[in-house]
């Protein structure tokens, strides 16, 4: 895979930015045989925003769960530079319904045995960042897609990720919501200063969002190209209608094409 030691972590301020996570040889054969990631390199810098895109089947879980620890490879490694806390978001928000915003978003503090002052403080601070301030005592009957989402958001930020990893998170929500919620959570990761790992089938919203989008291929999963995304951030709803978007748009799409 590419070197990636000459990118910066453009707009977010890091210093020197190091390999927070390095894809060595990793594949993936769940137990019933299917091949579902052939090897795969990849070396994300700490504080990167990195897409995986790819049709569906394409292994594109399979390698987030890889990163994220959740499930071993089968071959090959994965490291993790630090003892990075991890935070998921995926595409169904679980909120426990019988708790409010506030309850549900402090519910990984609480499995993580945080003391009270500490989880009220990063309660509050992560239910202001992602705009719920004043929400508290809702339930989530009563939120929106885009606020159930934004709740979501929140529970995990709340345990101060260093790595952010999410899967295809804004999939169920309408083209709009969606839109803001891209804005949204670049505002937030530049705030934070997370490492970005995102799953998404929607080019677009790949190509807005991050540094770099890998692109995967299905049968055995692969990755068959990295973009670079050489536009700065913060990066403006106007992007979008830029013509050099556009067409780096147009050139993801007809590799996607290619290899589907
Ligand atoms: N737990 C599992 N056991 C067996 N096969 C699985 C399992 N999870 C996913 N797969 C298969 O592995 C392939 C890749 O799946 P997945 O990583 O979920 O792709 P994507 O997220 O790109 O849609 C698919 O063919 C899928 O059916
Ligand atoms: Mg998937």
């Amino acid at each position: 895979m590419q070197d990636t030691a000459e990118r910066a972590a453009h707009g977010t301020g890091a210093a020197e930015p190091f390999d927070r996570i390095r894809v060595e040889g990793a594949s993936k054969v769940y137990p019933n045989g299917t091949v579902a990631l052939s090897p795969v390199d990849l070396n994300i810098r700490d504080r990167e925003f990195v897409s995986l895109l790819g049709p569906s089947g394409c292994g594109k879980s399979t390698l987030l769960r890889v990163i994220a620890g959740l499930i071993d490879p089968s071959e090959g490694d994965v490291k993790i530079n630090g003892d990075a806390q991890r935070a998921f978001v995926f595409q169904d928000p679980t909120m426990l319904p019988w708790r409010n915003v506030e309850k549900n978003a402090r519910l990984l503090l609480e499995l993580e045995n945080i003391p009270r002052e500490e989880r009220e403080r990063r309660v509050s601070d992560a239910l202001e960042l992602v705009g719920l301030a004043g929400f508290e005592k809702s339930y989530p009957r009563g939120l929106s897609g885009g606020m159930r989402m934004r709740l979501s958001l929140a529970r995990a930020l709340a345990l101060q990720p260093e790595l952010f990893l999410m899967d295809e998170p804004f999939s169920a929500l309408d083209e709009i919501t969606r839109e803001v919620m891209q804005l949204e959570l670049l505002r937030i990761w530049q705030e934070r200063g997370f490492t970005s790992v995102f799953v998404t089938h929607n080019l677009f919203e790949a190509v807005f969002l991050s540094h770099r989008v890998v692109v995967m291929s299905p049968r055995p999963g692969r990755i068959v190209k990295v973009f670079d995304i050489p536009f700065e951030y913060p990066r403006k709803e106007e992007l979008r209608a830029d013509p050099e978007f556009q067409a780096l748009c147009q050139e993801i799409s007809d590799c996607l094409r290619e290899v589907s």
